[in-house]
């Protein structure tokens, strides 16, 4: 039989799996109580919730060797305020809530953020009825604070800006978004979490009312060119499972067997490119600037670290589909091509014009798991519980993008109550 790193991972932390019997194949078989896939910003709230609030044992499984290595550090660290999505979202609701959630956890422990505001500009006059579109919507989210700004009193706040008219969003803000994930995950931990990295679930089958999550050791897994979904090297049997895979997660839930695959919506995913200022003695921005939305992203903002250096990003370039064994092995492209600064030079002068030449050098890129492909507007959030695909226990989440990170404690919440545990 062989004993894989996860089975010694329980052998030494757990006390409260049971030892079942083998399988043919000689995985071996633990039953367990909740288990996550995925330890991003997401799936370390769940299993924060889970077990700080409801007194679950749960276990983590993560991929990499780390934590938080996926789009959760590949991100603006913005804390969004809400305005942009339809009101009865999962976008809208959870993002408001969210934000209120984040600032009174960053305030209780000491997570670095800086509430600093947003101001989304208009730079044409074409522009001007969106703005006011996007007052009336934040306004229906609850958005504390939406003011309309005449140029002058947006360009006095900040002297480096170009704009005909502004929206002031006093309660958006920036976090260390790596600070607030150790400090969810310290929680969780001391609370019977149990996080075990290295190690990928490669799928699932079901057997009555009982999931079978096959989990194989990470190394194993890179070095596969077929599927190894038939050889796992142990079967978990867990009570309640959250599929928080970020961009794989699609990819997972397509190889648990017996899902429809149906209910698993197709996946697409545009990378978005950072651009970083280089060294200006004096950052030339104290707030947050957008210019209006674009489709697939919220355009090639401005965004400043806690340390005030600035950054531009992301934009939006669609990627190739990828399939689903190289999606679960991780293999995602996260190259900042140095060509594209040029198409980012004439959308921040729109609004920053003494953007001064080859001040921009490349930074990082970060990818988004989108439900809908270019041109297809809208999608929300998907949370989907038995209702939806029949099986019981199981929760998968799908198209996590943006305003994920603001919305990790209202998704974590919410996945607990649709658990009703
Ligand atoms: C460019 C960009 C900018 C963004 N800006 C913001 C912003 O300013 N504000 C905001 O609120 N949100 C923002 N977001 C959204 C936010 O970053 C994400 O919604 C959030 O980080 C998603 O967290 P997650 O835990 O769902 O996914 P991830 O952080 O991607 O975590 C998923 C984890 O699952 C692991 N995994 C995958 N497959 C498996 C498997 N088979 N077995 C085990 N583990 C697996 C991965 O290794 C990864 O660690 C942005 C996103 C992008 C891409
Ligand atoms: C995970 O694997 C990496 C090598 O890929 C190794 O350096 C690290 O120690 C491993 N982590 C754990 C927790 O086993």
């Amino acid at each position: 039989m062989k004993i894989t790193k996860l089975v010694r991972t329980f052998l030494s932390q757990n006390q409260w799996f049971k030892n079942c019997r083998n399988l043919r194949s000689g995985a071996v078989k633990e039953s367990v109580d909740c288990v996550v896939i995925g330890a991003g910003v997401v799936g370390i709230a769940v299993a924060r919730e889970l077990s700080l609030n409801y007194g679950r044992n749960v276990l983590v499984i993560e991929s990499d060797s780390s934590f938080g290595t996926g789009s959760s550090s590949r991100n603006s660290q913005v804390i969004h305020g809400g305005i942009y999505y339809p009101p009865a979202s999962l976008k809208g609701r959870f993002c408001v809530r969210g934000r209120r959630l984040l600032y009174e956890y960053c305030k209780q422990h000491g997570i670095p953020h800086k509430q600093i505001g947003k101001l989304i500009v208009a730079t044409r006059h074409e522009e001007v009825p969106k703005l006011s579109y996007l007052l009336n919507r934040g306004n229906e989210n609850g958005v504390e604070g939406l003011r309309m700004m005449e140029a002058s009193e947006a360009m006095a706040m900040e002297p480096h800006l170009q704009c005909i008219k502004a929206l002031w969003s006093p309660t958006s803000g920036i976090i260390d978004s790596h600070s607030l994930m150790l400090s969810l995950l310290g929680e969780a931990e001391s609370h019977g979490t149990t996080f075990c990295y290295n190690n990928t679930v490669v799928g699932a089958h079901f057997e009555g009312n009982q999931i079978y999550l096959h989990v194989s050791e990470t190394e194993t897994v890179k070095k596969c060119d077929h599927h190894s979904q038939q050889h796992p090297d142990i079967l978990l049997l867990p009570k309640l499972v959250v599929n928080s895979a970020g961009l794989s997660a699609a990819a997972v839930a397509r190889c648990f067997r017996g899902i429809n695959p149906g209910v698993i919506p197709p996946y697409y995913y545009a990378r978005g490119c950072y651009f970083s200022l280089l060294s200006s003695k004096v950052p030339p921005f104290k707030h947050l600037i957008y210019p209006i939305p674009e489709d697939g992203g919220l355009g090639v903002h401005v965004t400043l670290d806690l340390d005030g250096q600035i950054k531009f990003g992301p934009d939006v370039e669609w990627l190739d589909p990828i399939d689903d064994i190289s999606s679960i092995q991780n293999k995602f492209d996260y190259t900042v091509c140095a060509d594209r600064a040029q198409k980012f030079y004439p959308e921040i002068r729109k609004y920053y014009p003494s953007l001064k030449d080859d001040s921009l050098q490349p930074g990082y890129a970060g990818i988004r798991p989108k439900v809908s492909g270019p041109g297809a507007g809208f999608a929300d959030f998907i949370i989907q519980g038995e209702e939806t695909h029949g099986i019981p226990g199981l929760v998968n989440l799908f198209g996590i993008e943006s305003p994920g990170l603001t919305s990790s404690m209202a998704i974590a919440e919410h996945v607990a109550t649709q658990l009703s545990v």
